[in-house]
């Protein structure tokens, strides 16, 4: 990196610190790329977990249906690989965001559960949480630590079959956690764009429906993204550096 560019950076690292700061009503989006200094593989990218898995296979009904087993398998051990992971400076700077902002809405993409770890209180898991089970019989839903049970898991209370509590590929998500995220987009001066590659809806469109109701669109990335080019503000870098200077003063 040029001295040149680095100034850039700082100086646009800079104005962003300052919206952020002012900013009455601030929500934040976030993607796998905030828990890649974690240790948790993202999606896509060059390691990314669609690299090596076929989706369809894994994270679909048709899966589940055809190969729970199969289904579970990938699932405790992802759970595995999570329990192994702690936060990172990225998610506590979120943390430190939302105390010092009187409306505070966090909506993340991740099922991994690392933000509420770290201590963040207004979170939207918005594909779910990995470490919440489901009855696909009686509907019954739970925390479910297990990572090592006998696989495909049944529901204590009917029998039925249990199914990890996330989102799939051609499942719609949640009605009330989408409105809430919905109106909190369309209510907030700043959206904080972390680490989603900006590809799956609806996740992909909550830029352009901030944008639209006039907040002021900050993306934080290692690479330019597909959106990139519709917000007022692209900070290029690892979240873990980036987001903790651009937090530094929100108390004043
Ligand atoms: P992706 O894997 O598609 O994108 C991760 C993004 O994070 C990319 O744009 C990377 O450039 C960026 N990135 C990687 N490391 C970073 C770092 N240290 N700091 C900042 N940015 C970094 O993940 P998502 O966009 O979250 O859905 O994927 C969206 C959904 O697709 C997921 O929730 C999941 C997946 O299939 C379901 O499973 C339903
Ligand atoms: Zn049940």
């Amino acid at each position: 990196m040029t001295e040149t560019q680095s100034n850039e950076i700082q100086q646009a690292l800079k104005e962003a610190r300052k919206i952020v700061s002012c900013a009455r009503s601030v929500v934040v989006l976030t993607g796998a790329g905030i828990s890649a200094e974690s240790g948790v593989p993202t999606f896509r990218g060059k390691d990314g977990l669609w690299k090596s898995y076929n989706v369809m296979e894994l994270a679909t009904p048709q899966a589940f249906k055809s190969n729970p087993k199969l289904v579970w398998e990938f699932y405790l051990w992802r759970r595995k690989l999570i329990s192994s992971c702690f936060p990172n400076r990225a998610h506590y700077a979120l943390v430190e965001l939302e105390k010092h902002t009187p409306e505070f809405t966090l909506i993340t993409q991740n099922v991994d559960g690392l933000h509420s770890k770290a201590g963040s209180r207004n979170v939207l898991e918005i594909h779910g949480n990995l470490w919440r089970s489901r009855c696909i019989q009686c509907g019954d839903k739970f925390m479910d630590s297990r990572i090592d049970c006998e696989i495909p898991p049944l529901c204590e209370k009917c029998g039925g079959l249990l199914r990890p509590d996330v989102v799939w590929f051609g499942e719609t998500l949640d009605t009330t956690i989408l409105n809430r995220s919905i109106n909190a987009l369309e209510h907030a001066e700043v959206l904080l764009i972390v680490g989603t590659s900006g590809v799956v809806e609806p996740a992909a469109s909550f830029g352009a429906v901030a944008r639209a109701a006039g907040a002021h669109v900050i993306e934080v990335n290692i690479e330019r993204t597909p959106r990139s080019q519709m917000y007022q503000t692209v900070l290029l870098g690892r979240a873990g550096d980036i987001l903790p200077e651009l937090v530094k003063n929100s108390e004043v």
